[in-house]
Protein backbone atom coordinates (compact mmCIF):
# COMPACT_ATOMS: atom_id res chain seq x y z
CA UNK A 1 0.00 0.00 0.00
CA UNK A 2 1.29 3.73 -0.81
CA UNK A 3 1.11 5.75 2.23
CA UNK A 4 -1.20 8.19 1.67
CA UNK A 5 -3.10 6.92 -1.20
CA UNK A 6 -6.83 7.00 -1.45
CA UNK A 7 -8.67 2.79 -1.82
CA UNK A 8 -10.68 0.97 -0.67
CA UNK A 9 -11.55 3.02 2.47
CA UNK A 10 -13.57 5.44 0.30
CA UNK A 11 -15.49 2.55 -0.91
CA UNK A 12 -16.36 1.35 2.30
CA UNK A 13 -18.09 4.61 3.43
CA UNK A 14 -20.49 4.28 0.28
CA UNK A 15 -21.75 1.37 1.74
CA UNK A 16 -24.15 2.18 4.37
CA UNK A 17 -25.72 4.35 1.89
CA UNK A 18 -25.69 7.58 4.03
CA UNK A 19 -21.97 8.58 3.03
CA UNK A 20 -21.30 7.79 6.85
CA UNK A 21 -18.38 5.16 7.40
CA UNK A 22 -19.40 1.77 8.55
CA UNK A 23 -19.53 0.44 12.17
CA UNK A 24 -16.88 1.95 14.18
CA UNK A 25 -15.43 0.56 17.27
CA UNK A 26 -13.47 2.66 19.54
CA UNK A 27 -10.64 1.03 21.30
CA UNK A 28 -9.62 2.97 24.54
CA UNK A 29 -13.26 4.90 24.65
CA UNK A 30 -12.43 6.35 28.01
CA UNK A 31 -9.53 8.26 27.19
CA UNK A 32 -9.31 12.09 26.34
CA UNK A 33 -9.74 11.44 22.73
CA UNK A 34 -11.61 8.26 23.03
CA UNK A 35 -14.24 10.42 24.85
CA UNK A 36 -14.56 13.06 21.83
CA UNK A 37 -14.67 10.04 19.60
CA UNK A 38 -17.63 8.43 20.95
CA UNK A 39 -19.30 12.02 21.22
CA UNK A 40 -18.70 12.78 17.85
CA UNK A 41 -19.79 9.38 16.54
CA UNK A 42 -23.02 9.73 18.76
CA UNK A 43 -23.47 13.33 17.51
CA UNK A 44 -23.08 12.39 13.77
CA UNK A 45 -25.77 9.17 14.22
CA UNK A 46 -22.55 6.92 13.51
CA UNK A 47 -23.01 3.24 14.51
CA UNK A 48 -20.27 2.56 16.92
CA UNK A 49 -18.86 0.14 19.39
CA UNK A 50 -16.98 2.14 22.14
CA UNK A 51 -14.69 -0.42 24.25
CA UNK A 52 -12.83 -0.15 27.16
CA UNK A 53 -10.12 -2.36 28.30
CA UNK A 54 -12.60 -4.75 30.28
CA UNK A 55 -12.65 -5.78 26.30
CA UNK A 56 -9.82 -4.94 24.56
CA UNK A 57 -7.04 -4.75 26.98
CA UNK A 58 -4.10 -4.11 24.36
CA UNK A 59 -1.53 -6.62 26.79
CA UNK A 60 -4.15 -9.13 25.93
CA UNK A 61 -4.01 -10.47 22.47
CA UNK A 62 -6.86 -13.07 23.72
CA UNK A 63 -9.09 -9.95 24.24
CA UNK A 64 -8.37 -8.63 20.96
CA UNK A 65 -9.54 -11.59 18.68
CA UNK A 66 -12.34 -11.99 21.22
CA UNK A 67 -13.41 -8.25 20.71
CA UNK A 68 -12.52 -7.29 17.23
CA UNK A 69 -14.49 -9.94 15.56
CA UNK A 70 -15.39 -8.22 12.06
CA UNK A 71 -18.62 -6.80 13.25
CA UNK A 72 -16.85 -3.33 12.95
CA UNK A 73 -14.99 -1.82 9.49
CA UNK A 74 -12.93 0.62 10.97
CA UNK A 75 -11.17 0.33 14.88
CA UNK A 76 -10.19 3.72 16.06
CA UNK A 77 -6.86 2.92 18.30
CA UNK A 78 -7.18 5.84 21.44
CA UNK A 79 -5.78 3.27 23.77
CA UNK A 80 -2.05 3.77 24.59
CA UNK A 81 0.62 4.34 27.19
CA UNK A 82 0.77 8.25 27.49
CA UNK A 83 2.61 8.68 30.58
CA UNK A 84 5.51 10.22 28.68
CA UNK A 85 8.00 10.52 32.21
CA UNK A 86 6.86 7.19 33.55
CA UNK A 87 8.24 5.74 30.25
CA UNK A 88 11.15 5.74 31.00
CA UNK A 89 10.95 3.94 34.33
CA UNK A 90 9.39 1.68 32.86
CA UNK A 91 9.97 1.38 28.58
CA UNK A 92 8.47 -2.47 28.79
CA UNK A 93 5.08 -1.38 29.99
CA UNK A 94 4.79 1.23 27.15
CA UNK A 95 6.05 -1.21 24.73
CA UNK A 96 3.33 -4.04 25.65
CA UNK A 97 0.87 -1.20 24.82
CA UNK A 98 2.45 0.75 22.33
CA UNK A 99 4.29 -1.70 19.99
CA UNK A 100 3.15 -5.49 21.19
CA UNK A 101 -0.34 -4.36 21.92
CA UNK A 102 -0.48 -1.97 18.88
CA UNK A 103 0.63 -4.85 16.72
CA UNK A 104 -1.50 -7.64 17.84
CA UNK A 105 -4.33 -5.31 17.13
CA UNK A 106 -3.11 -4.50 13.64
CA UNK A 107 -2.77 -8.37 13.27
CA UNK A 108 -6.60 -8.66 14.08
CA UNK A 109 -7.63 -5.78 11.90
CA UNK A 110 -6.48 -7.95 8.94
CA UNK A 111 -7.38 -11.07 9.86
CA UNK A 112 -11.16 -9.57 9.95
CA UNK A 113 -11.07 -7.43 7.63
CA UNK A 114 -11.09 -3.82 9.33
CA UNK A 115 -9.22 -0.55 8.82
CA UNK A 116 -7.42 0.31 11.88
CA UNK A 117 -7.11 4.28 12.58
CA UNK A 118 -4.35 4.54 15.15
CA UNK A 119 -3.06 7.85 16.62
CA UNK A 120 0.76 8.09 17.15
CA UNK A 121 2.73 11.62 18.09
CA UNK A 122 5.24 14.50 16.96
CA UNK A 123 7.42 12.81 19.52
CA UNK A 124 8.57 10.53 16.96
CA UNK A 125 11.08 12.90 15.85
CA UNK A 126 13.71 14.10 17.34
CA UNK A 127 13.15 18.00 17.66
CA UNK A 128 16.56 19.22 16.21
CA UNK A 129 14.13 20.48 12.68
CA UNK A 130 13.83 24.45 11.75
CA UNK A 131 11.19 23.57 9.77
CA UNK A 132 7.64 21.39 9.88
CA UNK A 133 8.33 17.80 9.82
CA UNK A 134 7.07 15.58 6.53
CA UNK A 135 5.31 12.76 7.16
CA UNK A 136 8.12 10.59 5.82
CA UNK A 137 11.05 12.59 7.94
CA UNK A 138 13.02 9.60 9.50
CA UNK A 139 11.75 8.91 13.05
CA UNK A 140 14.58 9.77 15.64
CA UNK A 141 12.49 9.47 19.06
CA UNK A 142 14.51 10.64 21.99
CA UNK A 143 12.64 9.30 24.88
CA UNK A 144 11.22 5.79 25.85
CA UNK A 145 7.64 7.09 25.23
CA UNK A 146 9.17 8.09 21.91
CA UNK A 147 10.75 5.34 21.20
CA UNK A 148 7.48 2.71 21.93
CA UNK A 149 5.04 5.28 19.69
CA UNK A 150 7.55 4.76 16.77
CA UNK A 151 8.01 0.60 17.24
CA UNK A 152 3.98 0.97 17.27
CA UNK A 153 4.08 2.65 13.63
CA UNK A 154 6.52 0.02 12.10
CA UNK A 155 4.48 -2.91 13.28
CA UNK A 156 1.35 -1.25 11.79
CA UNK A 157 3.49 -0.84 8.44
CA UNK A 158 4.55 -4.14 8.46
CA UNK A 159 1.02 -5.97 9.45
CA UNK A 160 -0.49 -6.18 6.25
CA UNK A 161 -3.76 -4.62 7.77
CA UNK A 162 -5.24 -1.81 5.99
CA UNK A 163 -4.32 1.55 8.17
CA UNK A 164 -4.63 5.29 8.73
CA UNK A 165 -1.68 6.74 11.58
CA UNK A 166 -2.57 9.95 12.47
CA UNK A 167 0.44 11.41 14.00
CA UNK A 168 -0.86 14.16 15.94
CA UNK A 169 0.81 16.65 19.38
CA UNK A 170 -0.32 18.72 22.32
CA UNK A 171 -3.58 17.35 22.63
CA UNK A 172 -6.28 18.52 25.06
CA UNK A 173 -9.91 18.45 25.89
CA UNK A 174 -12.45 20.02 28.23
CA UNK A 175 -11.58 16.52 29.63
CA UNK A 176 -8.94 14.72 31.27
CA UNK A 177 -5.45 14.86 32.21
CA UNK A 178 -4.12 17.70 29.84
CA UNK A 179 -2.17 20.77 30.15
CA UNK A 180 -5.10 23.63 29.36
CA UNK A 181 -6.92 22.09 32.56
CA UNK A 182 -3.46 21.89 34.43
CA UNK A 183 -2.48 25.54 33.81
CA UNK A 184 -6.25 26.60 34.07
CA UNK A 185 -6.45 25.73 37.90
CA UNK A 186 -2.70 27.32 38.33
CA UNK A 187 -3.47 30.69 36.83
CA UNK A 188 -6.56 31.02 39.27
CA UNK A 189 -4.39 30.26 42.04
CA UNK A 190 -1.55 31.76 41.45
CA UNK A 191 0.20 34.84 41.21
CA UNK A 192 2.27 33.94 38.70
CA UNK A 193 3.78 30.93 36.99
CA UNK A 194 7.09 29.60 34.86
CA UNK A 195 6.21 27.94 32.06
CA UNK A 196 8.74 26.64 29.22
CA UNK A 197 9.60 29.02 26.22
CA UNK A 198 12.05 26.88 24.47
CA UNK A 199 10.06 24.20 23.19
CA UNK A 200 7.70 24.88 19.97
CA UNK A 201 4.69 22.55 18.65
CA UNK A 202 1.13 22.78 17.90
CA UNK A 203 -1.64 21.99 19.99
CA UNK A 204 -4.34 20.29 19.25
CA UNK A 205 -7.92 19.75 20.73
CA UNK A 206 -9.06 16.72 20.47
CA UNK A 207 -12.89 17.09 19.52
CA UNK A 208 -11.62 19.04 16.15
CA UNK A 209 -9.43 15.94 15.77
CA UNK A 210 -11.75 13.30 15.90
CA UNK A 211 -13.51 15.66 12.74
CA UNK A 212 -10.79 15.73 11.03
CA UNK A 213 -9.81 11.87 11.44
CA UNK A 214 -13.19 11.03 10.72
CA UNK A 215 -13.13 13.49 7.34
CA UNK A 216 -9.90 11.87 6.11
CA UNK A 217 -11.40 8.57 6.51
CA UNK A 218 -14.34 9.57 4.09
CA UNK A 219 -11.65 10.55 1.83
CA UNK A 220 -10.27 7.02 1.49
CA UNK A 221 -7.09 8.23 3.12
CA UNK A 222 -4.72 5.29 3.89
CA UNK A 223 -1.03 5.78 5.18
CA UNK A 224 0.16 8.32 7.61
CA UNK A 225 -1.15 11.40 8.28
CA UNK A 226 -0.78 14.63 10.41
CA UNK A 227 -3.28 15.98 11.96
CA UNK A 228 -3.10 18.89 14.27
CA UNK A 229 -4.45 22.28 15.08
CA UNK A 230 -3.16 25.24 12.61
CA UNK A 231 -0.36 27.71 13.81
CA UNK A 232 2.20 27.21 16.33
CA UNK A 233 3.79 28.26 19.54
CA UNK A 234 5.54 27.37 22.68
CA UNK A 235 3.92 26.34 26.05
CA UNK A 236 4.67 29.72 27.28
CA UNK A 237 2.38 31.01 24.50
CA UNK A 238 -0.41 28.39 24.83
CA UNK A 239 -0.65 29.42 28.84
CA UNK A 240 -0.40 32.89 28.26
CA UNK A 241 -3.50 32.49 25.65
CA UNK A 242 -5.45 30.33 28.56
CA UNK A 243 -5.12 32.89 31.05
CA UNK A 244 -6.15 35.81 28.32
CA UNK A 245 -9.15 33.53 27.23
CA UNK A 246 -9.69 33.41 31.24
CA UNK A 247 -8.79 36.56 32.10
CA UNK A 248 -6.80 35.63 34.99
CA UNK A 249 -4.16 38.34 36.55
CA UNK A 250 -1.17 35.60 37.22
CA UNK A 251 1.83 36.34 35.20
CA UNK A 252 3.20 33.83 32.80
CA UNK A 253 6.80 33.69 32.68
CA UNK A 254 9.15 32.39 30.15
CA UNK A 255 11.51 29.66 31.59
CA UNK A 256 13.84 27.09 29.89
CA UNK A 257 13.70 23.18 29.37
CA UNK A 258 16.92 23.05 31.68
CA UNK A 259 14.83 25.21 34.57
CA UNK A 260 12.39 22.77 35.14
CA UNK A 261 14.33 18.94 34.61
CA UNK A 262 11.65 15.65 33.79
CA UNK A 263 12.79 12.43 33.40
CA UNK A 264 11.96 12.09 29.55
CA UNK A 265 13.93 14.34 27.25
CA UNK A 266 11.27 16.51 24.97
CA UNK A 267 12.22 17.89 21.54
CA UNK A 268 13.00 21.36 20.96
CA UNK A 269 10.79 21.80 18.18
CA UNK A 270 8.18 19.17 17.10
CA UNK A 271 5.88 21.13 14.78
CA UNK A 272 4.12 19.00 12.24
CA UNK A 273 4.00 19.45 8.59
CA UNK A 274 0.04 19.35 7.88
CA UNK A 275 0.26 20.08 3.61
CA UNK A 276 -0.46 15.96 3.37
CA UNK A 277 -3.83 16.62 4.97
CA UNK A 278 -4.67 20.12 3.85
CA UNK A 279 -4.62 19.32 0.18
CA UNK A 280 -7.18 16.34 1.08
CA UNK A 281 -9.57 18.28 3.68
CA UNK A 282 -8.91 21.59 3.66
CA UNK A 283 -7.16 24.19 6.46
CA UNK A 284 -6.66 22.96 10.20
CA UNK A 285 -8.34 25.42 12.29
CA UNK A 286 -5.53 27.95 13.87
CA UNK A 287 -5.19 26.25 17.28
CA UNK A 288 -6.44 30.03 19.48
CA UNK A 289 -9.85 29.67 17.78
CA UNK A 290 -10.19 25.46 19.00
CA UNK A 291 -8.47 26.74 22.32
CA UNK A 292 -11.13 29.88 22.73
CA UNK A 293 -14.05 27.07 22.11
CA UNK A 294 -12.77 24.36 24.73
CA UNK A 295 -11.54 27.16 27.92
CA UNK A 296 -15.32 27.85 27.69
CA UNK A 297 -15.87 24.60 28.26
CA UNK A 298 -13.67 23.34 31.17
CA UNK A 299 -14.77 20.55 33.28
CA UNK A 300 -14.10 20.96 36.86
CA UNK A 301 -11.89 19.05 38.82
N1 LIG B 1 -1.96 13.41 25.08
C1 LIG B 1 -1.15 13.96 24.19
O1 LIG B 1 -0.69 15.11 24.34
C2 LIG B 1 -0.80 13.20 22.93
C3 LIG B 1 0.08 13.79 22.01
C4 LIG B 1 0.39 13.10 20.84
C5 LIG B 1 -0.19 11.87 20.58
N2 LIG B 1 -1.03 11.31 21.50
C6 LIG B 1 -1.62 10.00 21.21
O2 LIG B 1 -3.02 10.18 21.08
C7 LIG B 1 -3.70 8.99 21.53
C8 LIG B 1 -4.77 9.35 22.55
O3 LIG B 1 -4.13 9.94 23.68
P1 LIG B 1 -4.95 10.45 24.96
O4 LIG B 1 -4.16 11.58 25.54
O5 LIG B 1 -6.39 10.63 24.60
O6 LIG B 1 -4.78 9.20 25.93
P2 LIG B 1 -5.35 9.01 27.43
O7 LIG B 1 -6.30 10.08 27.78
O8 LIG B 1 -4.15 8.78 28.31
O9 LIG B 1 -6.17 7.65 27.29
C9 LIG B 1 -5.53 6.44 27.12
C10 LIG B 1 -6.59 5.36 26.99
O10 LIG B 1 -5.88 4.10 26.89
C11 LIG B 1 -6.56 3.20 27.75
N3 LIG B 1 -5.68 2.12 28.18
C12 LIG B 1 -4.66 2.16 29.05
N4 LIG B 1 -4.11 0.93 29.18
C13 LIG B 1 -4.82 0.10 28.38
C14 LIG B 1 -4.75 -1.28 28.09
N5 LIG B 1 -3.84 -2.08 28.64
N6 LIG B 1 -5.64 -1.78 27.20
C15 LIG B 1 -6.59 -1.01 26.63
N7 LIG B 1 -6.70 0.30 26.89
C16 LIG B 1 -5.83 0.85 27.76
C17 LIG B 1 -7.01 4.03 28.93
O11 LIG B 1 -8.00 3.34 29.65
P3 LIG B 1 -8.28 3.64 31.20
O12 LIG B 1 -9.18 4.87 31.16
O13 LIG B 1 -8.97 2.41 31.66
O14 LIG B 1 -6.97 3.90 31.84
C18 LIG B 1 -7.54 5.26 28.19
O15 LIG B 1 -8.84 5.03 27.73
C19 LIG B 1 -2.61 8.05 22.03
O16 LIG B 1 -2.25 7.18 21.00
C20 LIG B 1 -1.44 8.97 22.31
O17 LIG B 1 -0.19 8.32 22.22
C21 LIG B 1 -1.36 11.95 22.67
Amino acid sequence: MTPGSVTSAARAFGSHGDGLPGPVMVVGSTGMLGRAWVALLRGRGIEHVPTTRVEVDLRDPGSIERTVDGRCRWVVNCAAWTDVDGAEKDFAGAVALNATGVEALARQCKRVGATLVHYSTDYVFNGQATQPYPTDHPREPLNAYGKSKAMGEEAIERSGCRYLILRTSWLYAPWGKNFVRTIAGLLRQRDSIKVVDDQRGRPTSCEPLAETSLKLMAKGAEGMYHATDGGECTWCGFAREIGRLLGTKCRVEPCTTAEFPRPAKRPAYSVLDLSKTERLIGPMTPWEVTLADVVKRLEVG
